[in-house]
Parts: structure tokens; sequence; C-alpha cells
């Protein structure tokens, strides 16, 4: 399998590629890869001649330090784990953050047409320019024909296809449904950190969701946001950060409800010090 380390040496690879038509998948990742990466990569290689699989922790995106150190990088199991998949038709891309950055690790600002204000927007300050920045940067770099997201994170999918339009990328960004582990928790690397009490009450987080759906069938958004923030009250274990029920198309909050419209569950939760995000469509 090859490991790019540098982009000069990625540059020179995808030019070789790009010379025999060759098309490319992209999988931007973060490392500490599971089951749900393994199913866009697998995605990738049915729509693909090969996929790229981006390995790296984006400094920019991150608000909190402390977050970002503990991050887990397990980048020789990941890439133990992608060989099973493929090892001539997966290309990995691990730069270094002065590779990406040189000495300013800064984000651009984008105006994502205040898609970046709601949700994470509120609550991770500056995240969405740092998943703007990186994303544009593997675009540029990778030239992929299409690019693979996980719906877990429905509302950078959403900015990433918005990045796609403004920016004008020929890159076709495919969402790919959420994978979950069998008792409902959508897969996550952060799900690495959890400890067992935490990892044993995080299915809740899902089961609220469900019963949410059911609950907007016919109760307005309100009533059952106000349903939510009461179950997690009497849960000891876990922290609601925010549940939102929203428009998927703007993620603005639902107001009066429509037929005409798709509307989605949002939610964030502390499990101790680590924050677990999911989302569900509601009709
Ligand atoms: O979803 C992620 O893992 C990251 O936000 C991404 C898209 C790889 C950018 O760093």
């Amino acid at each position: 399998m090859k490991v790019f380390k540098t982009k000069t040496e990625i540059d020179y690879a995808i030019k070789l590629l790009k010379s025999d038509n060759i098309t490319i998948g992209l999988v931007p990742t973060m490392g500490a890869l599971h089951v749900g990466h393994l199913s866009l990569i697998k995605r990738g290689l049915k729509e693909n001649d090969i996929v790229v699989v981006s390995i790296f922790v984006n400094p920019t995106q991150f608000d909190n330090t402390d977050d970002l150190a503990k991050y887990p990088r397990t980048i020789a199991r990941d890439i133990e784990l992608l060989k099973i998949v493929s090892t001539d038709k997966i290309l990995v891309y691990t730069p270094s953050v002065e590779d990406i950055y040189g000495n300013d690790v800064l984000a651009s600002k984008f105006d994502f047409d205040g898609l970046e204000f709601e949700m994470e927007g509120r609550f991770r300050n500056g995240h969405f320019d740092g998943v703007g920045t990186i994303v544009k940067r593997f675009f540029e770099i990778v030239k992929p024909n299409k690019a693979y997201f996980g719906e877990k994170d429905f509302q950078q999918l959403q900015i990433i296809k918005k990045l796609v339009v403004k920016h004008q990328l020929p890159v076709i960004v495919v969402g790919c449904e959420i994978y979950r582990d069998s008792n409902g928790l959508a897969m996550s690397s952060r799900n690495e950190r959890l400890s067992l009490q935490y990892r044993q009450e995080a299915p809740f987080i899902y089961k609220t969701l469900q019963t949410a759906k059911s609950k907007f069938g016919t109760k307005s958004a309100n009533k059952v946001s106000e349903w939510v923030t009461r179950e997690f009250a009497k849960n000891k274990i876990l922290n609601l950060e925010y549940f939102s029920i929203a428009e998927t198309e703007t993620l603005k909050p639902a107001g009066r409800k429509s037929n005409k419209k798709k509307y989605r569950a949002f939610i964030a939760v502390y499990a101790g010090e680590i924050r677990l995000i999911d989302n569900l469509a509601l009709n």
C-alpha cells in the first residue's frame, strides 16, 4: 500500500493517475478508522478506479486544545485496516501539519450562507472555517472526481456541498448513511475514548432521537425539544449540549411544520469530556 507523507509526493502520483484518466475517490478522515470509514472507502472503490484516504488531525477545526491533544492517533493500525480492504486500490495521504499549513496554522474565513452559524457553529468557534480550509485544500491536492462524507456530521456535509458550489470545485460530494453499532450508537473515532460506563449509556442518544422522531409526528418541534431536555435532565451520566429540530436544507430551527419541508433532529451530548453528535431524518 502506498503511503504519501508530503504534498510533493502525492502531487506527482496524482498527475500520473490523471494523465491515465484514472478516476479518483477521496475519503478525508482524521484517522482512528472504524467500520463507518471503511464503508465510505468501499463505496468509493465501487464508484472510482482508486480511493485516496487522507488521515490528518486538522488543528484548525478544533476550538479546544485538550480535545485536539487527546484525539486518537492510531496510524499504524489504520494502515493495517486499510490493507484488509485493498492493498493496490487505496492510496494513503498522511501529511504533517507543516506540509499542509507551512508556518501559519490558520484557517481561511468562509461564508456558507449561514449554515455555519447553526448548531455546531454555535458551540464550536471557528470549526467550519477549519473544516472548509482543509477540505478545500485536499480537493485541490487530490483532485478527486468524487469525495465521500458520512451523514453523522450532517451539518459538515451540507457545508461541504455549499463549499463546492460557491467555489466551483470540480468534485461530486457524496453523503453516506450513518453507520451504527448494533446498539444504535453512531460510529465515531471519539467512541474509542469512552469508558465502559459511558459506552453502555451512550445508546440512550439514538434511542431518544428515535422517540423524538415518533413524537414529531403529532407534536411541535418545541414540544419535542422540551421533552428531550427533560429526558436528559433525568439522565445522571450524559449531559445534553443541544437538541434541535431543523430544516434539512437550511439547518434553521423548524418553525411551523410544513408537509413540503424535510426535517432532521440534531443532538450533541457530553459523555464525561467526550463530545458525541448524532442526527436522524424525521420525514
Ligand atoms: O469529518 C472529519 O473527520 C473531518 O472533519 C474531515 C472532513 C476529515 C476534515 O478534517
